[in-house]
């Protein structure tokens, strides 16, 4: 979206614009965006938001105050690189709790999560939605997560950054509103489609954490830009018009996808996102999966993310389904694919 487009959604917006302070603004963010945000939750106050740059900002700074590095942590997995490899540079020890590929798409096993936790287990990171699967917990697995955390004395840090995009159309809770020991992670850069704006935040009950991290903020960035939080607060005031047209680009997008995987039915394991932009498939190929997406980007300029990118085992690729141009990408895509095939230097297996 361009400001303008933006600025079209509220009367008067492009005036206040104009208008709009550029001072220093408050560190934990603009009071009226900290309101805003809290909205999007069912028990939080504008007191348990902080807002940041972006999400990598909080991301970092979370692990940073919170973590030591006698301290054990479990990551869902495979997963965005900094919600491990944070706790890894602090020196922790963390433990993949793996998301499985079924027969329908992907799953996890929340037996086998309760039994990675140890004594000094301190945290349990998750992504809902996940990247790069697009697989998001039910909300009664999101309260059995919860209740095991509670349970055992364990923070979760939950990174929800795609929320907003369940394309079943079901609404589950934020963490923080079902687990008064977490952190929920958002952001306007990717359900929004607004990155540029670099506005994130976290939203916890936890006072202690609030303080350290606003400490933290001091060091890393200090306040935001004060004219991203306004058209933040533009943004948010809409938020579901603009969560409802993205999703409905995602939807349209994956309708062409589903008819394209069906007619490659035996090159691909096609995993249907549950929630979010993004899909990880397998390629049913012998030459790396590595290789062939830089020979697609090369020969064809189609871009896909090989699972290598994620430290992840198996052929798998990431596909993106956000953007208006989607449709024309995959015919590219397929056209290239038709070539291969005929030359058949692929391997299908
Ligand atoms: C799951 C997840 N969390 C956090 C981030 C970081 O977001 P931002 O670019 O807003 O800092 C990303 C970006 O790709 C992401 O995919």
């Amino acid at each position: 979206m361009t400001v303008k487009e933006l600025l079209a959604f509220e009367p008067g917006a492009t005036d206040d614009l104009l208008h709009s302070w550029l001072g220093y603004t408050e560190v934990a963010g603009n009071p009226d965006l900290r309101y805003q945000i809290s909205k999007l939750y069912s028990s939080m106050d504008k007191e348990n938001i902080i807002v940041h740059i972006g999400a990598q900002e909080p991301i970092f700074n979370f692990m940073n105050v919170f973590l030591n590095k006698e301290d054990h942590v479990i990551s869902q997995f495979p997963v965005y690189q900094s919600l491990y490899e944070v706790a890894n540079s602090i020196g922790c020890e963390v433990t993949k709790w793996n998301i499985k590929q079924g027969e329908n798409g992907w799953f996890t096993d929340l037996h086998e999560l309760e039994a990675q936790i140890k004594p000094n287990t301190k945290l349990i990171c998750l992504n809902n939605p996940n990247n790069p699967t697009g697989f998001i917990f039910t909300e009664d697995e999101i309260k059995e997560i919860a209740e095991m955390a509670r349970k055992h004395n364990v923070y979760v840090f939950c990174d929800e950054v795609y929320k907003g995009l369940e394309l079943d159309k079901i609404k589950r809770p934020w963490f923080a509103d079902v687990y008064e020991k977490s952190v929920s992670l958002g952001v306007m850069s990717k359900a929004y489609g607004l990155a540029g704006l670099r506005i994130g935040w976290i939203a916890t009950k936890d006072e202690e954490i609030l303080e350290k991290m606003i400490k933290m903020k001091h060091y890393t960035s200090i306040c935001s830009s004060s004219t991203a939080e306004f058209l933040s607060i533009v943004a948010l005031k809409h938020s579901d018009e603009i969560l409802n047209k993205n999703l409905a680009l995602i939807e349209k997008n994956l309708e062409i996808a589903d008819a394209f995987f069906n007619k490659f039915s035996s090159l691909f394991v096609y995993n249907r996102p549950t929630a979010g932009p993004i899909g990880f498939h397998k390629m049913n190929i012998k030459m790396p999966i590595g290789a062939f997406v830089d020979k697609l980007v090369d020969e064809a300029g189609v871009l896909l993310l090989a699972s290598d990118i994620y430290a992840f085992d198996g052929q798998y690729f990431r596909m993106g389904y956000g953007r208006a141009e989607f449709e024309i990408n995959l015919k590219h895509f397929e056209e290239y694919l038709l070539t291969l095939l005929k030359l058949d230097v692929l391997g299908n297996i």
